[in-house]
């Protein structure tokens, strides 16, 4: 698939213009967009500002020579490049396969235009194949896993190598959900916004406008 990946990052970084502020995605594609970005921005001596949406990106694309600012350092953002780890037909996605769905989304927001890049093994009619990640307060966290034990959605606390628990780029924990029985992803959305101690999870629902998938070099935007 990263041959996918590649195809996919090499179609976003001919869409970036001179003079905008850009946003880096986080994950191994949005990583493949970052290193074809800096190649361009010299070879075509460009004017860019870049805003990460994780220290790992933000430190790629400083490494590569880059200029990455903070995100308030930028009235707005022109356009940001990002993966996702499945998206649907209507172009909803999940995100936060990497942990770092929360400064996505506020990234995310602060864009005009949002592109995803994915290979066409993540492009299915509905969402569920993947977990959606929730990203948590580590306090009292116990009392939303046991919620969405009740809600039927099998939670799991995302872990590192060593059984630990994983922490995000802002010190929380990850939850992951099974969303395949949901049909609703609208309510559930607002569901877990109300549930106190949830800072984020990873539905982008109405935030791509356009998907471009590698494999099937298609380019799909958003009709509004
Ligand atoms: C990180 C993300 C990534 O965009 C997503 O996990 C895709 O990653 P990859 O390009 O490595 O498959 O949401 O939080």
């Amino acid at each position: 698939m990263n041959i996918e990946k590649n195809q996919a990052a090499r179609m976003a970084v001919e869409k970036i213009q001179n003079n905008s502020v850009v946003g880096l995605g986080s994950g191994s594609t949005a990583a493949i967009f970052i290193r074809l970005l800096a190649e361009k921005v010299k070879k075509e001596h460009m004017n860019i500002v870049c805003v990460a949406t994780s220290i790992k990106s933000g430190e790629l694309g400083s490494s590569l020579g880059l200029k990455v600012v903070d995100i308030d350092d930028v009235s707005s953002i022109d356009v940001t490049v990002d993966g996702a780890d499945e998206v649907d037909y209507d172009l909803n996605g999940i995100k936060g396969g990497g942990a770092a769905l929360l400064f996505e989304k506020i990234v995310a927001s602060k864009s005009k235009y949002n592109i995803w890049i994915i290979d066409s093994s993540k492009f299915h009619k509905k969402l569920g194949n993947f977990k959606l990640p929730v990203e948590v307060i580590k306090f009292g966290s116990q009392r939303i896993f046991d919620c969405l034990q009740e809600m039927g959605l099998n939670p799991t606390y995302r872990l590192n190598d060593d059984s630990t628990r994983l922490l995000t780029d802002s010190s929380n924990y990850i939850i992951d959900i099974d969303i395949q029985h949901v049909s609703d992803l609208k309510s559930l959305s607002n569901a877990l916004e109300n549930l106190t101690g949830v800072v984020e999870h990873g539905l982008f629902i109405n935030i791509c406008n356009e998907l471009l998938i590698g494999g099937l070099k298609k380019d799909i935007k958003r009709s509004e």
